[in-house]
């Protein structure tokens, strides 16, 4: 592989959720530098030690509820201050919630919201003025095929991945101008603990199968992934139903 290809220093928000550490893997292999975020100190640790036996360079953890927005500003500093100059930032925390429950409180709906859309636009704003200022790097974003359409049996986590996507929209045409890349991933079913509950069927996919999309899709500066790639030909079926038939659908 080409060297200038090579990411060296790599934030990771979420870096116990499965996808992520699929991605991280492939990060150390390629002796990056990487600063782990995520909440389980615990699970945090593991990823870490394995980071550094496949071959990560620096890797320095900070153990952080990111719904929490007031500590946000503190922890990019520390990144900063320990990566002066970032080469990729990737969002994959996140959580499904319980739609019934968002169906009858609104906290529960809040809840959703606010950690998978509002803490990321936290971090994504305090993130998108950085790398306009060293005008490179990719932030890469783990949105959701759930936010191309509002489905009946799960439109509270979809809101979220929805406005996550509007979002990410906006920003990547903001920051084209200083050459810096923003990448949305759409994965489809991922057979991680967030859908341990689901029956998997053959549409599920590995996460290591994810991260490998992911990192293709940095590598390639792309601005949109669906992964696997066959979930952009499902949601452009879904997306073109008419409403009308839609609505009447247990899709
Ligand atoms: N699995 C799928 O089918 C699928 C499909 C499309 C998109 N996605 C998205 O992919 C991303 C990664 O999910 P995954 O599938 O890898 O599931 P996962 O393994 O369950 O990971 C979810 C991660 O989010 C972390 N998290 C949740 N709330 C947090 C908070 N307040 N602060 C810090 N970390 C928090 C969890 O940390 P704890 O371990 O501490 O709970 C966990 O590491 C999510 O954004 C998800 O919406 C998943």
């Amino acid at each position: 592989m080409n060297q200038d290809k090579l990411a060296q220093n790599v934030l990771v928000l979420g870096a116990t959720s499965s996808i992520a550490q699929a991605v991280t893997r492939i990060y150390a292999a390629r002796a990056a530098n990487l600063y782990l975020v995520a909440r389980n100190p615990q699970g945090l640790a593991l990823v870490a030690a394995d980071a550094r036996v496949r071959g990560a360079v620096e890797t320095h953890t900070k153990a952080l509820d990111l719904s929490d927005i007031s500590v946000h500003p503190e922890l990019l500093s520390d990144v900063a201050r320990v990566m002066p100059e970032l080469d990729i930032a990737l969002i994959a925390y996140g959580v499904l919630g319980n739609q019934m429950e968002g169906e009858r409180t609104y906290t529960a709906a809040e809840a959703v919201l606010r950690i998978n859309f509002l803490s990321a636009v936290s971090l994504l704003t305090c993130l998108a003025n950085n790398f306009e200022r060293q005008r490179k790097g990719t932030i890469a974003v783990i949105s959701s095929v759930a936010g191309d359409r509002g489905r009946k049996s799960n439109y509270i986590y979809g809101t979220s991945k929805a406005a996550l996507t509007v979002f990410l929209e906006g920003l990547r045409a903001r920051l084209v101008p200083c050459d810096v890349h923003v990448l949305t991933i759409k994965p489809g079913f991922v057979a991680t603990p967030m859908t341990a509950h689901l029956k998997q069927g053959v549409l599920f996919a590995s996460p290591d199968k994810i991260g490998r999309g992911i990192v293709s899709a940095i590598d390639q500066k792309k601005d949109i992934v669906y992964l696997p790639w066959f979930w952009w030909a499902i949601m452009l079926a879904i997306r073109m139903l008419p409403e009308r038939i839609f609505k009447k659908t247990n899709l």
